[in-house]
């Protein structure tokens, strides 16, 4: 495993801790027998560098603005492959043949449809609910349906569970947007493709035909592509946290959903859009840069920064190129969202503040804006987000589980409350 060590020298012990290196990225110092060894925690809130896991899903290269899963560069998996397919590779961990595909896009077609009953759930929801705490309430509600398919211990059921899983969450995503909208639900169609899908149960009524757009489903394929998996990031590792104690597979993507609706993660898209619209005209854009640098004003310019990556996002640079061929080709260039983008991301990357805390777009920045174009209103960003990311959070969970180290996770904390006192009776306070 290793021969290099790393020496931590304290007051009065010298521990020699294990080095480990990667296929890609930096190397790890093992630290898990520190505590029993010098009887010191470490101290990395928000986990900046900190490998929580060992896992073979997706690399991220911050400082190269590279994103790869299972070794294949997003770049050309959003050229050359398609959701499903990237769904296929993600969860097992090679690119399928076209026997494989095949058999693979049936099991995912045919697992589309929600129990019936579970109709139900959406009519305890007001109408004006988020789509975002109904899929969260849904999505939980399935362990409560799927009885056969919740044993994480079970290599069978682990399967079903995450076909399910990644069949269904477009249905319950389309079904919130329809429940708001007053519309009726649409089914799946199995003669549709996953993306084409989607757009029909959320855009078709009963009363006409609905044809599917190519340039939109293709579209929306992308998005979904580019949104899979990345890495350790805040809901992905809220997944593992909550799989660790044992708990079942529909509970664990559904808090996964519920960390990713925070504007500072999933939420972002949405609230990008909000300032693109705030902001309203190039005009403005000064002002809203003047206000994210004020440390005194506590706005920022959402769809901008990353955790990981701190030169570019690798998707936002694909979706800067959809967002164009989507708006030219829908004949809306005069979008004025996308006018603001296009110049705030030019003044932003000028600006010596931005560029001495390294932020630049992101991955939010121009998919709300392709999602607009597309027709969604902006509460649907993060649900669409959510679909996206549920392979991601299942490859990473199925990984996880399956791994005979398990063990619950259980971070401490450095302790700054109250030191031992007594209890004091309320007549002496
Ligand atoms: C996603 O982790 C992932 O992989 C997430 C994701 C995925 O696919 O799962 O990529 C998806 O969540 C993308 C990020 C979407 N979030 C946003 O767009 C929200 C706006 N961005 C920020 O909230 C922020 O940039 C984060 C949360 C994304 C990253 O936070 P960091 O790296 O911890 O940086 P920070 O919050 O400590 O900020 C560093 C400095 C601060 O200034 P100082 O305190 O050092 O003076 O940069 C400033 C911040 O004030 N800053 C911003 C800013 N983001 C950071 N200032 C203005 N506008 C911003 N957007």
């Amino acid at each position: 495993m290793t021969n290099k060590m790393a020496k931590l020298i304290l007051e009065n012990s010298e521990i020699e801790m294990p080095i480990y290196s990667p296929s890609m990225g930096p190397d790890v110092i093992d630290i898990s027998k520190l505590y029993t060894q010098a009887g010191v925690f470490t101290y990395d809130p928000g986990f900046t560098s900190t490998a929580a896991c060992d896992s073979s899903i997706t690399f991220i290269d911050g400082e190269k603005g590279e994103l790869l899963h299972r070794g294949y560069p997003i770049e050309q998996l959003a050229e050359q492959s398609h959701y499903l397919e990237v769904c296929y590779l993600l969860l097992y961990g090679v690119l399928p043949t076209v026997l494989e595909l095949d058999n693979f896009e049936n099991l995912v077609t045919r697992h589309t449809m929600l129990h019936e009953q579970m109709m139900h759930f959406f009519r305890g929801f007001r109408r004006d609910a988020h789509p975002m705490a109904v899929m969260t309430g849904v999505v939980g509600a399935m362990s409560a349906f799927y009885h056969d398919s919740l044993e994480v211990n079970d290599p069978f059921q682990r399967q079903v569970a995450s076909i399910r899983l990644i069949a269904k969450m477009p249905t319950i995503a389309a079904m919130a947007f329809k429940y708001n909208s007053g519309q009726p639900f649409m089914y799946p169609r199995n003669d549709l493709d996953y993306a084409s899908n989607f757009l029909q149960m959320c855009f078709a009524v009963p009363a006409e035909d609905y044809q599917v757009n190519p340039i939109l489903s293709r579209a929306m394929d992308r998005i979904f592509t580019l949104h899979a998996d990345h890495e350790q990031n805040a809901s992905t590792s809220t997944v593992r946290l909550a799989s660790s104690s044992g708990a079942n597979p529909f509970a664990c993507i559904a808090a996964g959903i519920a960390c990713l609706w925070g504007p500072a993660h999933g939420g972002a898209n949405q609230a990008c859009l909000e300032i693109l619209k705030e902001i309203g005209s190039v005009e403005r854009i000064p002002e809203f840069i003047a206000r994210a640098k004020d440390k005194n004003d506590p706005f920022r310019l959402m769809g901008f920064g990353h955790r990981v990556y701190k030169n570019f996002d690798p998707r936002a640079q694909i979706l800067k190129k959809s967002a164009d061929e989507v708006l030219d080709l829908l004949g809306v260039q005069g979008n004025p969202a996308l006018q603001v983008a296009r110049e705030l991301e030019k003044v932003a990357l000028a600006d010596p503040y931005f560029q001495e805390k390294k932020l630049f777009p992101n991955v939010d920045f121009y998919s709300g804006i392709i999602l607009e174009a597309i027709g969604f209103p902006m509460s649907m960003f993060t649900p669409i987000f959510a679909v996206a990311r549920t392979v991601g959070w299942v490859s990473q969970w199925k990984e996880m589980v399956g791994d005979p180290k398990l063990k619950i996770g259980r971070p401490r904390q450095l302790y700054i409350g109250e030191k031992k006192r007594a209890y004091l009776n309320i007549k002496d306070r």
